[in-house]
């Protein structure tokens, strides 16, 4: 069975989507390990409810990204994790990750890239008054939020949305679409499951 990583800095409510997801059996891989660079973070208290270790570290003890990636990349390597994925881990992801689990690395952002990349996607939806965001899942790259798109599911901003109601709404089709790409993308079908999706 294969072996993931999931890295996260806040709450880890799509870790634990995915953790969930890996022990029923609707996902066939091992959530073998929860990165988190936010000590105190809520995502850490998910790990120890769910049995997942945890690696909490955090970048400020280490002398530049290169050498706080490298503690990471040991750690994956001692565990053999075939693969990493992000759930709201808000930082670049820098060479000494990409190269070594180079295309095995891929992220969910609250918007349909390329609309409103980077931070808070979702008021950045609200403030442009569009009448359609969503949800992308896409390889990561050096870039922000640049890599290329494996599924997009659309999600209609109602009148008066808010921005907790947009983010329920959003966080609801996350939490069901993360596990099934991934599981798609675990058994080879990375063609397959460039799809969209309408939810209204
Ligand atoms: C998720 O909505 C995810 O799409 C977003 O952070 C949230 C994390 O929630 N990621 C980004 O904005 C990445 N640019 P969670 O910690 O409850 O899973």
């Amino acid at each position: 069975m294969k072996k993931i990583a999931v890295l996260a800095s806040g709450s880890g409510s799509n870790f634990q989507a995915l953790a969930v997801a890996a022990q029923s059996g609707i996902l066939k891989a091992e959530i073998s390990l929860l990165v988190c660079d936010k000590p105190g973070a809520f995502a850490v208290d998910r790990a120890e409810m769910l049995g997942i270790p945890a690696l909490v570290i955090s970048p400020k003890g280490y002398p530049s990204k290169a050498a706080y990636e490298e503690e990471i990349l040991q750690k994956l390597i001692s565990l053999d994790i075939d693969m990493i994925v992000l759930a709201g881990y808000m930082r670049l992801i820098g060479p000494t990750l990409l190269n070594s689990y180079e295309g095995k690395i891929i992220n969910i952002h609250p918007s349909l890239l390329p609309a409103f990349p980077g931070k808070d996607a979702i008021g950045q939806a609200l403030a442009a008054g569009v009448d359609t965001t969503g949800v992308t899942i896409h390889y990561v790259d050096e870039g922000m939020d640049t890599g290329p798109i494996i599924a997009s599911a659309a999600v209609r901003v109602a009148a008066g949305e808010t921005r907790e109601s947009l983010q329920k709404k959003i966080q609801r089709i996350e939490h069901s679409l993360y596990p099934e790409v991934l599981e798609e993308l675990l058994n080879g079908k990375e063609e397959a499951v460039k799809w969209e999706k309408s939810v209204h």
